[in-house]
């Protein structure tokens, strides 16, 4: 009988497709198969985040009832950016914890299962030209890692001190790794980063200087990959050529996420963001006048230590002018290791629970306005789930989420869908073609 994994993966994408690479190590290297039923498992792995403070404090409530419940021999490894920023302090805080595997060391996994109680969190390790074994959760959509760590210094974000420096992976590999994916049936790519288009800045190797803009053009030359779409972009980085790539290579899907994190140009500096509110505005006008369809997606935090009533008003004012397709938007968190954990001049609580609702209500209202045009519009969907219902779902584009009636058989095609019912995160459809 084979063994049994079972993976709990929080945080964002990258945290996903680093839980995919573990899989991949995990089955073909040591024979584990996936088990979504936690009892049953030999291996244990959860692949945390640590960029806000609610989840890091989950963590260890979780960790208990997964020692409770577990089989008494199964091993429980506590992965990725908690596990990079406390290392050792979580086998002493939970000391039934077998092994801790920092964000960057992920190609270790197949090491440490082996090695009781060992820590492995070094975020000077390099792994971006390791060659991981292929797993991946969707046929359809394939995520691709472009480049590992950041190299902002943003005060608010623990990031850099989980993932380490910024290092891209080479293009070749990138491109080798996509023609894999698309030869496996996947038509649309999903390019992984914390800086996406600063990518190509810095190599391990002696590799050719490819940027963004370069990469984005060489990978649409695959003939049978028909969609790419990447996060996260940074504002700071958002220049001409970008711009241009982005509105004019039609393989690129038009839905671009710009991380605001402030209206502010007072809060963005003492954030280290590298922008003000004027360029940011600047920025989206040019975006919008090459690319008028592009839908725009958004961070926001709310109450950074020093935002006035004024700063908040800010944000607000860009909100109103830039009609965000979608925000995610935080209050602010005090992390760790970071330059603003130092700051004393913090917002009161009621303060910014007041802003953040203040920010959420003005976007369900924009989202209302915006969602009532699609109705009886036509929109190219590439089906990647099945729903309950009978309903299969996919993305257009512009990254409406739509669900029409049908089968497994749409999965993994285009199709033309017209628009017959709005709801706030999902639309339905009938097909038309
Ligand atoms: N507090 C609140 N939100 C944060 N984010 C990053 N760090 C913090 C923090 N300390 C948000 C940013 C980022 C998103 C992934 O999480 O908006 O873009
Ligand atoms: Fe992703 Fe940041 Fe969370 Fe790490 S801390 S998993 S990089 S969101």
């Amino acid at each position: 009988m084979s063994k049994k994994l079972f993976i709990e993966t929080l945080g964002c994408a990258m945290n996903s497709r680093d839980s995919e690479h573990m899989i991949a190590q995990l089955s073909e290297k040591e024979g584990y198969e996936i088990t979504d039923d936690m009892p049953s498992a030999d291996l244990i792995l959860i692949n945390t985040c640590s960029v806000r403070e609610k989840p890091v404090a989950k963590l260890f409530s979780e960790l208990g009832v997964f020692n409770k419940k577990k089989k008494t021999s199964a091993k429980i490894g506590v992965c990725g950016c908690t596990a990079s920023h406390l290392g050792e302090e979580i086998i002493k805080r939970a000391p039934y914890v077998s092994f801790v595997l920092g964000a960057r060391n992920v190609s270790k996994i197949t090491e440490i299962i082996h090695k009781e109680k060992a820590v492995e969190v070094d975020i000077n390790y390099d792994e971006s030209e390791f060659a991981f074994d292929d797993f991946r959760t969707s046929p359809y959509k394939a995520f691709i890692n472009i480049s590992i760590g950041c190299d902002k210094a943003c005060t608010y974000c623990i990031v850099p001190k989980t993932r380490g420096d910024e290092i891209s992976i080479p293009d070749e590999l990138i491109i080798r790794e996509a023609k894999r994916a698309v030869d496996n049936g996947a038509k649309e790519v999903f390019l992984l980063g914390q800086n996406v288009n600063n990518y190509g800045r810095r190599f391990s190797g002696n590799h050719e200087k490819v940027n963004f803009s370069k990469l984005l053009r060489r990978l649409s030359k695959i003939d049978k990959l028909q969609r790419i779409r990447f996060t996260s972009p940074h504002p700071f980085h958002m220049d001409d050529e970008f711009i241009s790539e982005f509105a004019k290579n039609p393989k690129i899907c038009k839905s671009m996420h710009m991380p605001l994190q402030s209206g502010s140009s007072k809060v963005l500096k003492d954030m280290k963001r590298g922008y003000s509110k004027e360029w940011f505005l600047e920025r989206i006008a040019k975006l919008r006048s090459e690319c008028p369809k592009v839908s725009i997606s958004t961070d926001i935090i709310v109450a950074f230590p020093g935002e006035s009533d004024e700063d908040f008003e800010d944000t607000i004012d860009v909100m109103k002018k830039v009609r965000f397709d979608q925000i995610f938007s935080f209050k602010y968190s005090s992390r760790p290791e970071t330059e603003a954990e130092h700051f004393t001049n913090t917002v009161d609580e009621d303060v910014a629970s007041y802003r953040l609702t203040t920010l959420q209500n003005l976007h369900t209202d924009i989202l209302d306005e915006k969602n009532a045009t699609h109705l009886g519009k036509v929109y190219r969907v590439y089906f990647e789930d099945l729903n309950k219902d009978h309903f299969v779902s996919g993305r257009s584009d512009n990254n409406l989420v739509v669900k029409v009636k049908g089968s497994d058989e749409l999965l993994g095609e285009f199709r033309d869908v017209k628009i017959t019912q709005i709801g706030r995160t999902i639309l339905t459809g009938e097909l038309v073609g």
